[in-house]
């Protein structure tokens, strides 16, 4: 059967780099038989000056049919006054939200070729690889009541509201059992329980799951603040964190930059398993934007963008030779000294976008 894939490059440097990924797929396909079936669409901006939507029904069609989304960024100052429903960012939530992405793995490994010019000691983060699995469509971000409210008195309150069920705890608990099963077979579970009652269930939760079918891999606890500290003191301790939504998007952040740059970070989110089937809908994306500032000038670094298909062809397509593949041949041309300008760096070789992804494919 064919794999197929849904290519949706969006504005800035998302379709530079998704040029790259685009090489990747035809080498694949011509010297690996791997039988790629890509379709196109538009999203964010992009979208919007074709048909005045973030994303058209017929590309969400498309979405839905595909068995994973390679998506590049969207936005842009070109965009900043267009209406709040259809600006460039709504058509990313669509996708989340259509696809049922409540899972989001965002890895942080650091490349040897990297580890001297990181700003942490390169001890601490040299070959450091880990995965941070961030709840994404609950909690506090979602949850109601999320009002301001006018107290009169010259003062007013405002009030979010952390939500989280039974399943959607298990569903992401699953999923970061499962990922570390594939991995080194230890998973951390993060949540505050000493103030906060969602943290209470979500530690019973995942406990619970842990117990009910996933006694081989190991399990451990610890409180986010605590996490946090140990992410920066220590971080080659960890292998899977699964934790909520607001703590997962702040320790992802700081995970990320332990590695270094923006243009080296992919990600992916994963819905639940087809019941007949068992695979998952997914959506793989570089962490950055869509660099506004350095757009077409071909100087944008790729390898975020290439990074994120490697995560597509382990995680929707089970290629995982050619995962590992494709991530040895990254860390190859950063030994072999290639650099695009945001991570130049003394006695190196400063290359362009499409020279970056030249490499890569020859490798
Ligand atoms: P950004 O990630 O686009 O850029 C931040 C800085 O990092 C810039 O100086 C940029 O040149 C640099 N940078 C980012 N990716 C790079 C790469 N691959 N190679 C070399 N340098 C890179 O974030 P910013 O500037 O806050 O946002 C720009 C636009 O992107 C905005 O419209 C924002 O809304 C949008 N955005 C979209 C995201 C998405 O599509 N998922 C995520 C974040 C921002
Ligand atoms: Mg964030």
């Amino acid at each position: 059967p064919a794999r197929k894939l849904l290519l949706l490059p969006g504005d800035g440097i998302g379709p530079e780099a998704m040029a790259e990924v685009r090489k990747l797929i035809a080498a694949m396909d011509s010297h690996l038989q791997a039988g790629f079936d890509v379709e196109y669409g538009l999203v964010g901006g992009a979208a919007y000056d074709a048909h005045g939507q973030a994303i058209s029904e017929e590309d969400m069609g498309k979405a839905l049919d595909a068995d994973a989304v390679l998506f590049g960024a969207v936005g842009g100052p070109k965009w900043d006054g267009v209406p709040y429903e259809v600006r460039p960012e709504a058509g990313l939530l669509r996708l989340r939200k259509d696809l049922g992405l409540f899972a989001n793995l965002r890895p942080a490994i650091c490349y040897p070729a990297l580890a001297a010019s990181s700003s942490l000691k390169p001890e601490l983060v040299e070959g450091l690889d880990i995965l941070i699995l961030r709840e994404l469509t609950g909690g506090v971000y979602f949850g109601e009541p999320k009002t301001i409210t006018d107290l009169g008195n010259g003062q007013k309150r405002a009030v979010d509201t952390q939500v989280y069920d039974t399943y959607e705890i298990e569903r992401i608990a699953r999923a970061a059992f499962e990922l570390a099963r594939t991995r080194s077979g230890r998973v951390c579970s993060m949540e505050k329980r000493n103030v906060m009652k969602s943290g209470v269930l979500w530690h019973e939760v995942v406990a619970q799951t842990h117990r009910d079918g996933y006694t081989d891999v190991q399990l451990d606890h610890m409180l986010a603040d605590a996490g946090g500290m140990q992410l920066v003191r220590n971080p080659k301790q960890f292998d899977v964190i699964v934790t909520d939504n607001l703590f997962g998007d702040m320790l992802s952040d700081v995970a990320a930059m332990l590695t270094g740059s923006l243009g080296m970070l992919p990600s992916a989110s994963l819905g639940a398993p087809d019941e007949q089937t068992g695979k998952r809908r997914a959506l793989y994306e570089p962490v950055h934007g869509s660099a506004p500032d350095i757009a077409g000038q071909g100087i944008a670094n790729p390898l975020a963008m290439i990074a994120s298909f490697a995560m597509c062809l382990r995680y929707s397509f089970n290629m995982i030779a050619e995962a590992d593949r494709l991530e040895a041949a990254i860390a190859a041309v950063l030994d072999q000294g290639y650099r695009t300008r945001d991570i130049m760096s003394a006695g190196m070789t400063e290359v362009g976008t499409a020279t970056m992804g030249d490499a890569v494919v020859q490798k």
